[in-house]
């Protein structure tokens, strides 16, 4: 698939979408690298959605530039349109057909002929799990399953880009699951995925890189261990074998880590902090630290090197949790 020099499937500078007197989307700037998934990370009300809207050519901006594939989303809209498809938060699906007919309908519409769109309907409701649900009607169908039949209608043809925007809200763990698995699936054959979730642990299982927005504004971007390492470095959990090691271990971990190390209350156990700013570096860390306590003589039975939580990052970015009730939520 044709791809802009700079390798990026999406490209935004200053991105501004204004109603009324709401900023909803007030300068956001994105370069979202072709064949990955890109996070979207913000609380109700970020200007999620309305960003994914701009991209996809649904809504006009106000200010600033946005480029789909190096196509600018106003000047070459149907370009852009050409290579993008989008699952919506709101799905757009027909209640009242099933499922199969659902697809084989939009798939006829997008141009294939009657059997060429039953085959590709039916090579995607095995794909999604469907198979038995696809003589039902949609309306009739549970969460989980709608949310799949909304992805499913919008990889019809593999788009070059893939916009889903909350595609696991109200979701129970399983069904995540199952949509998650879609996700890697669809990147797998060379779709870009801009994925927009509420969720910390769905971008970090996974997004490769995460704009985390706020009030319409980007205030962190990296990926996962950058921004886990902005917020503070991991840290290292050890058990020992035997509590008289412990006093050596503190030592040579000292040493070893360069950082003050952590009596825990459990008189086996020690925690260090690690202050290297990847994941990878982190890891290097700790292995030659495991490989000194080895060489002093100290048994360790249990090791574990554990980073700070998305959670913990947006709440050291915002100063409040990402899952804070909205006064909407709360009067529902
Ligand atoms: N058509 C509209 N008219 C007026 N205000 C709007 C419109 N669409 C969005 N907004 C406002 O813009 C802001 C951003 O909304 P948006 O839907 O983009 O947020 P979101 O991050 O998608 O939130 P959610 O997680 O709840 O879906 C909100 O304050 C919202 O009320
Ligand atoms: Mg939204």
């Amino acid at each position: 698939m044709a791809q802009p020099d700079n390798g990026l499937a999406i490209e935004t500078s200053g991105l501004v979408k204004t109603f009324g007197t709401t900023r909803a989307v007030d300068g956001i700037d994105l370069a979202v690298p072709a064949g990955t998934v890109y996070g979207v990370l913000g609380p109700n009300g970020a200007g999620k959605t309305t960003a994914v809207k701009m991209l996809a050519t649904l809504l006009r901006p106000d200010d600033g530039e946005a480029r789909v594939f190096g196509h600018d989303v106003l000047r070459e809209a149907d370009a852009v349109r050409s290579r993008v498809s989008l699952t919506g938060q709101y799905a757009s699906v027909d209640e009242d057909l099933t499922g199969a007919e659902n697809l084989v309908l939009l798939a006829r519409l997008l141009g294939h002929r009657k059997p060429a769109a039953r085959q590709r309907a039916e090579q995607l409701l095995a794909a999604f799990g469907l198979t038995e649900a696809a003589g039902r009607q949609v309306k009739n169908y549970s969460g989980g399953m709608r949310r799949r039949i909304d992805i499913a209608a919008s990889i019809l043809n593999t788009p070059d880009l893939l916009f889903l925007d909350e595609p696991t809200t109200g979701l129970d763990p399983r069904s995540r699951n199952q949509v998650w698995d879609i996700v890697r699936a669809v990147v797998a054959q060379g779709t870009t995925v801009l994925l927009t979730t509420q969720y910390l642990d769905e971008a970090d299982q996974l997004a490769s890189r995460i704009a985390v927005i706020d009030h319409g504004k980007v205030i962190a971007e990296g990926t996962k261990g950058e921004l886990k390492a902005s917020v503070g470095a991991g840290a290292v959990h050890l058990r020992l074998r035997h509590a008289d090691q412990r006093a050596a271990a503190e030592q040579v971990l000292t040493t070893a880590l360069n950082t003050p190390v952590q009596l825990d209350a459990d008189p086996l156990a020690l925690t260090a902090r690690i202050s290297d700013e990847t994941e990878q570096g982190a890891a290097e860390h700790a292995s030659r630290a495991l490989a000194e306590l080895s060489t002093a003589g100290i048994t360790v039975d249990n090791f574990s090197l554990g980073q700070p939580s998305l959670d913990e990052v947006f709440l050291a970015l915002t100063n409040r949790p990402a899952h804070e009730q909205t006064e909407k939520e709360l009067a529902s």
